[in-house]
């Protein structure tokens, strides 16, 4: 499928997904997030060399400043749900992905912004990052998730506040809760996300994918997740990346993983 609103790069390994609306601020409207859902359904799955995904906005401005606000305005008595729904169902995708997906904000990320950005496994803020969730300010609430995400990365109160308010932080504030990962220059968001992947790319993959679960599992609500660790834990001992792994770490040596 060619995108439309989706910019794909390959450089060593590292996949650099761009959102290209730059004139709407790369704001998500139906296509961008119908594109979305393709790419994490079928492309990315097969794309099996990717040691991890980047995902950033078009531009110096936005990484993406929302839900496509004038789309959202036609929606049809009954239908927003299945809009929500259909964000949601995505951001789940990437949240689950079994590589690791790293936002680059490089400018507002602001509502929908916001919650793809908190979807991901990590967020680097570029000095000029804006985070948000002003739906308030129009008369919705955050229907990406961003009710449920924010309050898993900063904690209850903040999160209260900041969804009430819909009061927009910056990349200081936003590291200082715990919102972002790291703080870097403008510009630099991008080859930090990059940094950590190559680095998480020497480790074994069939162990990142099953951490990744084992984090997750912790806000899932119909998981155990200690016995789902333990179940997990007992997996990766019988794979090939731990025996090579292991003999690595006994012969002084880098470990060669294949991911099985
Ligand atoms: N949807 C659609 N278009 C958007 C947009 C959005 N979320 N955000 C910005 N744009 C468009 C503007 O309409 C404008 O287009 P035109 O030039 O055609 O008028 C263009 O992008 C540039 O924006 P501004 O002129 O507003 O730029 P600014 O520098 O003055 O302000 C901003 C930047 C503070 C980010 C401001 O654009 C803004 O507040 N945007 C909306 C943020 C927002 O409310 N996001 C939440 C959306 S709802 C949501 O996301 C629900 C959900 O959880 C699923």
């Amino acid at each position: 499928m060619a995108y439309e609103n989706l910019d794909i790069k390959v450089r060593k390994g590292v996949l650099i997904l761009t959102i290209n609306r730059e004139k709407a601020l790369n704001a998500l409207n139906a296509k961008t997030i119908e594109e979305l859902t393709h790419f994490f359904s079928v492309s990315a799955p097969r794309r099996k060399k990717i040691k991890g995904i980047v995902i950033t906005g078009a531009g110096e401005k936005a990484f993406v400043a929302g839900a496509d606000i004038k789309e959202f305005l036609n929606v049809k008595k009954g239908e927003g749900s299945h809009y929500a729904q259909r964000g949601q169902d995505v951001f789940f995708m990437i949240e689950n992905f079994p590589k690791p997906v790293i936002a680059a904000v490089n400018g507002f990320a602001l509502g929908g912004g916001c919650e793809l950005a908190m979807a991901c496994h990590m967020r680097i803020a570029g000095a000029k990052a804006r985070f948000g969730q002003p739906e308030v300010n129009l008369g919705i609430i955050p229907g990406y998730g961003g009710t449920q995400r924010l309050v898993q990365l900063v904690g209850k109160g903040k999160a209260m506040e900041l969804i009430l308010t819909g009061d927009m932080i910056d990349a200081e504030e936003a590291h200082r809760l715990g919102l972002a990962n790291h703080v870097v220059e403008a510009g630099e968001e991008v080859s930090k996300a990059r940094e950590i992947i190559e680095k998480i790319g020497t480790k074994g993959p069939v162990a990142v994918a099953k951490a990744i679960a084992c984090v997750n599992a912790n806000f899932d609500k119909l998981i155990d997740g200690f016995a789902y660790e333990v179940n997990l834990f007992g997996m990766t001992t019988e794979t090939a990346d731990f025996r090579e792994g292991a003999s690595a770490f006994i012969e002084r040596r880098a470990a060669n993983f294949t991911g099985e």
